[in-house]
């Protein structure tokens, strides 16, 4: 694997491989790399022909008060990580790279309505300074296929629409949620988590499976049973940011002819918000 550090030398690199004919795949992270990442780049092995693995933790994604400062930079296990997953690229920019003129200076790309609900309205900013970032990722590497993982399904949708809207040329897959054994989606943030934070937070993904086997069921209520799931999640002892029952494509309440559902929740437990989702289809 090659290990990159600034656009003129990817940027070179990638002329090489396109003349080739290769194709490139591209899966973009913060780092601290878990079993979801890999997974990502493993997916990305079976579609693309060359794979491009970014690592870049994001300042314009964090709020204030939020773990930018502190969230865990692991290069070095980050980078045995992505060999021994045959990724072929390691692209690691700096702040000044992707951002030269400071944060505030640079355009920024907003995609409406979507950013602004749930994730977004607890984050105000984050989805600017996520799908800022992945515009600048895609166009500096004119992937053909970019990698995102659905436990961010909000984001997944977002990149989509920002795709969509620009008429940008990369295909975005969602890859399916790693989880633990317990059930917990694999997020870098778990390593925040103590032993019984753990144990507690497999009541996320328990509580999402709750209220998809009810609509299963039968039970159409959503608002009752976003009620029934928040307060499962309040009673464990976490802190319920929003637990919500949306349609698949443009998150908005689901209509009762809607049949692809996806329901999300985000939660504090101990020091680490936590989100996860499930889809279903009645
Ligand atoms: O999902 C993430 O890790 C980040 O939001 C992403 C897509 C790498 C952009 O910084």
């Amino acid at each position: 694997m090659q290990t990159i550090f600034n656009t003129a030398d990817l940027q070179k690199q990638l002329v090489k491989i396109r003349a080739n004919k290769l194709s490139v795949g591209l899966v973009p992270t913060m780092g601290n790399l878990h079993g979801g990442h890999i997974r990502l780049v493993e997916e990305a092995k079976k579609i693309s022909e060359i794979v491009v693995s970014t690592i870049f933790v994001n300042p314009m994604q964090f709020g204030e008060g939020e773990d930018f400062a502190n969230y865990p930079r692991t290069l070095g296990k980050d980078k045995a990580k992505l060999e021994a997953a045959n990724c072929d690229i390691l692209f690691v920019p700096t702040v000044e790279e992707i951002y030269g003129e400071g944060l505030s200076a640079g355009t920024v790309i907003s995609v409406p309505g979507l950013s602004l609900d749930l994730c977004g309205n607890k984050r105000p900013g984050h989805f600017d300074g996520v799908a800022t970032v992945v515009t600048k990722l895609l166009n500096i590497s004119r992937a053909d296929q970019a990698f995102f993982g659905l436990k961010d399904y909000q984001q997944y949708l977002i990149i989509r629409k920002l795709v969509k809207d620009l008429a940008l040329p990369t295909q975005i897959i969602g890859v399916k949620t790693e989880r633990e054994t317990s059930g917990l989606a694999m997020s870098s943030r778990n390593n925040y988590l103590s032993v019984d934070e753990k144990q507690k937070a497999k009541v996320i993904f328990s509580t999402l499976k709750l209220i998809a086997e009810k609509i299963i069921a039968g039970e159409r209520n959503y608002v009752v049973l976003e009620k029934i799931g928040f307060q499962t999640l309040q009673n464990s002892g976490a802190e319920v940011d929003y637990f919500a029952i949306r349609n698949d494509e443009f998150l908005q309440t689901p209509t009762l002819r809607n049949r692809n559902l996806v329901i999300l929740a985000a939660a504090k437990i101990g020091p680490s918000r936590l989100i996860d989702n499930l889809l279903l289809t009645i």
